[in-house]
């Protein structure tokens, strides 16, 4: 069993560093990426407040593939350019999304999701797979939890 002593209603940055620490001794020493996604999945489905989706899409053979996640069952592939997982996969870059029905090509896999965020994770430069968080609520993620979420695909980065 584990312990973490994280405070969900803690600022942002408080938050975020707490959950990146957790997940790098969650993950520290274990070489199963299937596992590791699973447990940083649920950790940040635990501790992060008002989100519906949290999981990875991993890159294989040139799409986007579902990896482990909660919530609803998901779409299980996704190419490369489209929706808003596979926007951050071909251009690298984070995708903060305000309002996702206002995003071109936003793929409805819950249709209670309102807004998202997806951080590409890299291993020396490729895009090795997403993270993606999905709300009900418009507006639920801004800079700082970007910031979060990228400091959380560094980690993976080697783990995954
Ligand atoms: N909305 C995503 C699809 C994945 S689900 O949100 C879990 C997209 O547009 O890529």
């Amino acid at each position: 069993m584990f312990e973490f002593a994280i405070n969900s209603a803690a600022p942002k940055y408080e938050l975020y560093h707490e959950l990146v620490r957790s997940a790098d001794a969650l993950t520290d020493g274990e070489t199963d990426a299937v596992a590791n996604m699973a447990n940083v999945a649920a950790l940040l489905w635990e501790y992060l407040p008002d989100v519906n989706w949290t999981g990875f899409y991993r890159m294989v053979d040139g799409e986007l593939v579902l990896g482990p996640f909660q919530g609803k069952a998901a779409c299980i592939r996704i190419a490369v350019g489209e929706g808003v997982c596979g926007t951050a996969a071909a251009s690298g870059e984070t995708q903060l999304v305000a309002d996702v029905h206002a995003f071109p090509g936003h793929i409805a896999c819950d249709a209670n999701s309102a807004s998202e965020l997806v951080v590409p994770v890299k291993r020396k430069g490729e895009v090795i797979a997403v993270i993606d968080l999905d709300s009900p609520s418009l507006m639920r993620f801004d800079a700082d939890d970007a910031a979060g979420i990228e400091a959380l695909a560094e980690v993976l980065a080697n783990r995954i």
